[in-house]
Parts: C-alpha cells; sequence; structure tokens
C-alpha cells in the first residue's frame, strides 16, 4: 500500500525540486531501506498478531453458537418430552402466521399447531385446554351410545363429564385426509383466539394419534334447527326468536367487523347455531371458515363448501366469497325464524319447495306477509315487527350482494325491536 502511494506520489510529482520534497513527506530518520526493513517486520508482526487475534475470536464465536445449540436444543427437547411429543418435524405445522400447539400429552407422532390471527392471546381464565383420549373416553362412558346428542356429517357428538366437572359436547370428527384434518386445524385456530358471548365456546380439543376431537361448552337447549324443525319440541315464541336472531346478527357482526383480518364463517346455518339455558344463542362449527386476509380484490376464491339452501347464489355459482355471502345464509336463517319452514322441501306443493323464492314476494307485501308467518306461533306476533325483520329478511337475501345490509346494520335494526320485548 505504502510503496503504491508513494509510487502514485512519484508518478503524479513534476521533476526538479519538488520530488526531493515529495522524499521528504515521509519525515524519515533512517536511510530508505533499513527504513523499509524496520517497517516490514513491524508490519509483519502486526499481521502475525492480528491474524491471531481473528481465529481466536472467530474460535471463541464458535464454540459461544455451538454451545446455544446445545442448550437450546436440550430445552426444546424437553418441552416436547412434557407435552409427550418426543420427536419430530410432524409436531409442528407452519402457516403464514405461526405459533405451536401442544398436543395431546400422549400423542407421539400427530401434534397440532395454530396461527396467530393478531387476535388477543387465549383468554386467561378458561385456556384451551389438551385431552388425551382416555380422558375423554372417561368422560363420556367409552363413547356410550346413551351419551349421544347429535351427529353432523362430520362426528358424533357426546355429552361429556369431564375430570373437573365441567359439562361438555364432545364431537369425535370422522372426517379423513387432509380436508379433515384443515377443518380441525381451523377450528382449533380460530376459536382459540375468538372469543365472543356468541360463540359456542372451544373448551379443548385432542389430536391424540389419528383422534381428532374437540370439546365445546354444553348448550342445553341444543340446535335451533331441532327446536324449528322438530314437532315434538315447544315451539319458539316471537320474543325469543328475535331475541335469537340479534344474537346471530351480533356472531356474525363481531367475525365480520370486529376480528382483524375478517372472518367467514362458510356454513351459517340452523343446525349450527345452538341454544344455552335461557335460550340464548350462539353460532358453532367453524371448520369451513376463511380469514378475509386471504383476498383478492375483496373476494376470496374457494371450492364452494357449505350446505345447500343457505348458500348465497353468486357463491354457488363462482365460489367468490366475502362477508356478503355469510349475510345471505343469515337471511335463510331469518326466513326460517319468520316461517318454520326449512329452505328446501319438497315435501310442499309446487312454487313453494324453495323458501326463498316463494317467500321474497311476500316479505315486501304488506297483505300478503302475514301469510309466511310460521303457524306454530298462532298469531302471537307484533304485526309491526314482523314487517321490519320481514324488511330484514329481504334485504339479506337480495341475489346481488352489494344490496345485502352489512351485519351492523342489522344488528342496529333488530336492537330495538328486542328492547320493546322486555
Ligand atoms: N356444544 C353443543 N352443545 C349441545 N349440543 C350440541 C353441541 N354441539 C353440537 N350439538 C348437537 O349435535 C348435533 C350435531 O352437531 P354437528 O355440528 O356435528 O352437526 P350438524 O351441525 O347438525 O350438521 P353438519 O354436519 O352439517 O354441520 C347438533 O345438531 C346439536 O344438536
Ligand atoms: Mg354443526
Amino acid at each position: 500500500m505504502e510503496t503504491g502511494t508513494t509510487g502514485v506520489a512519484a508518478a503524479a510529482a513534476p521533476a526538479g525540486p519538488l520530488h526531493s520534497h515529495t522524499l521528504n513527506y515521509h519525515h524519515s530518520h533512517y536511510p530508505p531501506s533499513q527504513h523499509h526493513a524496520i517497517l516490514s517486520s513491524t508490519s509483519i508482526l502486526i499481521i502475525i498478531i492480528s491474524g491471531i487475534s481473528v481465529i481466536v475470536l472467530v474460535l471463541i464465536f464458535l464454540i459461544m453458537a455451538i454451545l446455544r445449540r446445545i442448550k437450546s436444543a436440550k430445552t426444546r427437547s424437553t418441552s416436547f418430552k412434557d407435552n409427550g411429543c418426543v420427536n419430530n418435524n410432524s409436531c409442528r405445522f407452519s402457516s403464514h402466521h405461526t405459533i405451536t400447539f401442544t398436543s395431546s400429552p400422549d400423542v407421539r407422532g400427530g401434534c397440532l399447531y395454530g396461527s396467530n390471527l393478531g387476535h388477543k392471546s387465549p383468554r386467561k381464565h378458561g385456556v384451551v385446554q389438551v385431552f388425551t383420549y382416555k380422558e375423554l373416553e372417561v368422560a363420556t362412558d367409552g363413547f356410550s351410545e346413551t351419551k349421544v346428542i347429535g351427529r353432523g356429517a362430520y362426528g358424533v357428538v357426546y355429552k361429556g363429564i369431564l375430570a373437573d366437572g365441567t359439562v361438555a359436547a364432545i364431537k369425535m370428527l370422522h372426517r379423513q385426509g387432509k380436508q379433515g384434518e384443515r377443518a380441525f386445524r381451523i377450528e382449533v385456530d380460530l376459536l382459540s383466539r375468538l372469543h365472543s358471548p356468541y360463540l359456542v365456546e372451544l373448551l379443548g380439543y385432542c389430536a391424540d394419534q389419528h383422534h381428532r376431537l374437540l370439546i365445546f361448552e354444553f348448550m342445553s337447549n341444543g340446535a335451533l334447527q331441532n327446536l324449528l324443525h322438530h314437532k315434538q319440541s315447544q315451539p319458539l315464541d316471537w320474543g325469543t326468536r328475535l331475541q335469537i336472531a340479534l344474537d346471530c346478527a351480533r356472531a356474525l357482526e363481531f367475525l365480520h367487523e370486529h376480528t382483524i383480518p375478517a372472518v367467514i364463517h362458510r356454513d351459517f346455518k340452523c343446525s349450527n347455531i345452538l341454544l344455552d339455558e335461557n335460550f340464548h344463542a350462539k353460532v358453532s362449527d367453524f371448520g369451513f371458515a376463511k380469514m378475509g386476509s386471504e383476498k383478492i380484490n375483496g373476494q376470496i376464491s374457494t371450492r364452494v363448501m357449505g350446505t345447500a339452501g343457505y348458500l348465497a347464489p353468486e357463491y354457488a355459482s363462482t365460489g367468490m366469497l366475502t362477508t356478503k355471502s355469510d349475510v345471505y345464509s343469515y337471511g335463510m336463517v331469518l326466513l326460517q325464524l319468520l316461517t318454520g319452514r326449512i329452505p328446501v322441501d319438497t315435501k310442499r306443493p309446487p312454487g313453494e319447495h324453495v323458501l326463498v323464492s316463494w317467500a321474497l314476494p311476500r316479505l315486501t307485501n304488506r297483505e300478503k306477509v302475514g301469510e309466511m308467518v310460521d303457524p306454530a306461533l298462532r298469531g302471537l306476533y307484533s304485526r309491526k315487527d314482523l314487517i321490519q325483520v320481514a324488511a330484514i329478511a329481504a334485504m339479506c337475501v337480495q341475489p346481488e350482494p352489494d344490496y345485502r345490509p352489512l351485519m351492523t346494520d342489522v344488528v342496529q335494526s333488530l336492537i330495538p325491536l328486542v328492547k320493546n320485548l322486555s
């Protein structure tokens, strides 16, 4: 370097007196040759010393990194062992936003996963618990037939008593394959984070070997579907129907507007609305739910899932999903509360098979609106309320999604009606 600099300076310097000046620039007390010898031996020494220091430092860093790795590996294996999940990659599942769930204590192969959707951490008192299959077997008398409270397309629901005395609804899923696993994961992921008095609470889950079970708070009055359409149950009165309509509207309002990103339920229907001992309604079944973060131009392109009769027409035909698809399904539930009819009933006379087509022209016709009211109400309802609820239902089931209201608007329209009841 030094030689180079001198060289450049020398090359740049004009000949004559200035040249000697250039040499003097070194402030040298030694003859040039001696000067270079001393300089080179010093710099060699410096180079050797700094080389050794660098090597020593690198070695120290390497040793520290190795020690840290060994330490963290020990900690991780201890925590997996504590969860009973000793081994491998299958114990973790990564999604866009990942945290790691603990699996059932005696899971060996398949642990769970979770995703932080930017919601609050699980509730303080009532953290979602992890159960072993054995514990749930004990809770349900060995999954006895006498404990069955319902059967759905994807599993059997048992009434059980947990070790701490809590009465629970234990849903054993028999959905196999990727789709079943996905639905299970979504339900656990979402319900671990979404807490609202209008959603059925997830108490825990079990992912013990191939078993997949969900443990929910027990809703003693069961599904709205049974109360509305099974003749053996006492008909729901007008006030209770309005209260249920408001509870459900609040549930969807929470999912669409108070959750970031918004959640689209995708399977909102009467069998997924459960009633507690006071007939307060809560929404369940989040296996098909979609997060608004998956949107493209405000829509989610997806495989059409859900239940025939509740599907918004644009979603059924194109698979493009928005929160307005849930609003349509909500409109269908409102129609059932008003009429006591199911969405598709081929036993009815021609022209009345499809509830929405039969109801739409009547909903906004003051003369005809009374004709469609559930005869089980025996005329015990407020005509003024009926006209308002029918108008809300008509808006919700509009074929054009943009004309459907937001769930906040539905909530605001129903509040005064429910207030007036009391
Ligand atoms: N938390 C709960 N408390 C009380 N009963 C429940 C609970 N969850 C489910 N049930 C009962 O079990 C039944 C079956 O529920 P499940 O969710 O498996 O199927 P579904 O909603 O009826 O139909 P689908 O499979 O199409 O969703 C419900 O209709 C209800 O009667
Ligand atoms: Mg259900």
